[in-house]
């Protein structure tokens, strides 16, 4: 958990801590801070520098330790590399990499001197607030089920640090750049927290739960229990849940924050919440079973990036809602080749259980038509074993019924360094979820397995609606850690829709 730890901003003339990190762009250049503590040093950083071939390249590092004469036991000295050039995803990035080395060394505060000039894209107090959540995404780590305190043996050493001061030359500007930053960062641990935790202790109640939190942010949450799902006849998200002992939810979390126009349509993202996926009566094998317990990513996504938006009090109406529900056999279990009926009307022959996400989007996604009209629909799922094998765990798979609502998750995506790959809809898929029996199926052939559950799900958008499904099998979990993150459960999506809502639902569109 990321609690306990706080980012402070201080003047550049106030103490520094034992440990503290000085950044040196290319060809050696150091701030004016950090030129006075060579100086005071007798030159300590030019010399180490000299003899470590270090040039200030970006993501490269030196370190002097106890340099003589200035009151600091270690000053690592953090490569920018070219500041006129650098993006604001790698000014994060950066802030990520300074967070590890000081991760990677003892002790429970250091200070980071933030004392570059401005560039043309960013004031250098939005460059020390963009160090500072880089930080702040790289310092999470999911500990909480550790016995062993951080100084006991065999224990991991990186739980220490509990506070990160940046020294920069206007720290009130500063702090006020990151406000919105560190709720977009807290809104990333939020649903790193979710995944991470265990199924045992977050059940489909607990998951919905969660999202109450958000209340005292100013979002009005409503959690429909099984007797309101059956009164919907969600039939298709309620026969998922049935083989459990935990009963189902889904929660709705309402951000109206549409400055002006508070009956504005809003924009609405729909969330996977399987807070376990054995397969059901078509039972997953064992091995790496247990990463199911991130098979709720989506719906952890979808609550964070709400927090995100009220938190920083975004100017737009938005709506979050999730399916909770857990996949288990039982004497009670849906079986293969059951027709249920979804809230649509429509009816689904079962033919594997373990294609359930889509089931449970199914009846979130009418619903939150049905009930909000929404401007445009963004779906999160970790829905298919498929989009891995085309993608990887790099790319997220984007399909989309509209090409306005593609070109501004792109340029979001661009912007965050979030990856995602359009993937196509098409007829064909679409024809591979037609049953005998019932209206469709659950699960097509074995070809394109993350374009036949996207074909199903796009039967359950009414027309006109302008909507996305993001296929997170790949990147919810399990990812390539970054700089910006150490955690399996990665928070993905959250930075991306937020900035999808920050750049095309709250400015004027352009
Ligand atoms: N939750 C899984 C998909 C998944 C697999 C996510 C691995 C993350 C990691 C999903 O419910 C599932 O089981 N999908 C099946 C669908 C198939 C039965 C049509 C799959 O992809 O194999
Ligand atoms: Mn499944
Ligand atoms: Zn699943």
């Amino acid at each position: 958990m990321s609690d306990r730890f706080e980012i402070t901003f201080a003047p550049l003339s106030s103490d520094l801590e034992a440990t503290t990190v000085v950044l040196a762009a290319d060809g050696l250049e150091l701030g004016a801070k950090a030129k006075d503590l060579d100086g005071k040093s007798a030159g300590a950083i030019g010399k180490a520098a000299a003899a470590a071939d270090f040039k200030g390249k970006y993501k490269s590092n030196i370190e002097v330790l106890a340099p003589a004469k200035i009151a600091v036991d270690r000053l690592i000295v953090a490569g920018v590399g070219k500041t006129s050039t650098l993006t604001e995803t790698q000014i994060i990035d950066l802030g990520g990499v300074i967070a590890g080395l000081v991760l990677a060394r003892k002790g429970s505060s250091a200070s980071i001197v933030v004392d570059v000039d401005a560039t043309d894209d960013f004031s250098a107090e939005t460059i020390a607030a963009l160090i500072a959540q880089g930080a702040m995404l790289r310092h999470y780590s999911f500990k909480k089920y550790l016995t062993k305190k951080p100084s006991e043996e065999g224990a991991d050493e990186k739980t220490s640090l509990k506070r990160l001061i940046i020294h920069a030359a206007h720290p009130d500007k500063a702090k006020a750049a990151f406000q919105p930053l560190k709720a977009v960062a807290n809104g990333v641990n939020l649903a790193r927290d979710l995944v991470n935790e265990p199924a045992n202790i977050l059940g489909p109640v607990e998951l919905a739960d969660k999202t109450k939190a958000l209340e005292k942010l100013g979002v009005d949450v409503e959690i429909l229990d099984v007797a309101d799902l059956t009164k919907l006849k969600m039939g298709s998200l309620l026969c998922v849940g049935q083989g459990s002992d935990r009963p189902s939810r889904v929660a709705v979390m309402v951000w109206n924050g549409a400055k002006g126009n508070k009956k504005a349509k809003p924009v609405c993202f729909v969330g996977k919440g399987v807070v376990f996926d054995t397969g059901g009566i078509s039972i997953k094998g064992a091995a790496g079973m247990e990463d199911m317990k991130g098979d709720m990513g989506g719906a952890a996504a979808v609550i964070g990036v709400m927090h995100a938006l009220a938190e920083r009090k975004a100017n737009v109406n938005a709506v979050g809602l999730i399916g909770c529900v857990e996949n288990m056999p039982s004497g009670n279990a849906v079986r293969p080749g059951d027709i249920v009926t979804s809230m649509s009307g429509q009816t689904i022959e079962i033919i594997n259980t373990d294609a359930e996400g889509r089931l449970v989007l199914a009846d979130v996604l009418w619903y939150a038509q049905e009930k909000f009209k929404p401007k445009l629909i963004i779906d999160l799922a970790t829905l298919t074993g498929a989009i891995m094998i085309a993608l990887g765990k790099e790319y997220a798979g984007m399909f989309v019924n509209d090409d306005k609502l593609a070109d501004d998750l792109s340029s979001a995506s661009k912007a965050t360094g979030e990856k995602i790959w359009r993937m196509p809809l098409d007829k064909a898929f679409d024809k591979a979820m037609d049953s005998k029996n019932a209206d469709m199926k659950n699960a097509g052939g074995r070809w394109a397995g993350a374009a036949t559950a996207a074909a199903f799900l796009q039967r359950f958008v009414q027309k006109d609606v302008p909507w996305c499904h993001l296929d997170v099998a790949g990147t919810a979990m399990d990812g390539a850690r970054s700089d910006i993150n150490a955690s399996w459960g990665s928070g993905w999506g959250v930075r991306l829709l937020d900035r999808f809502v920050a750049d095309h639902h709250e400015k004027a569109e352009k």
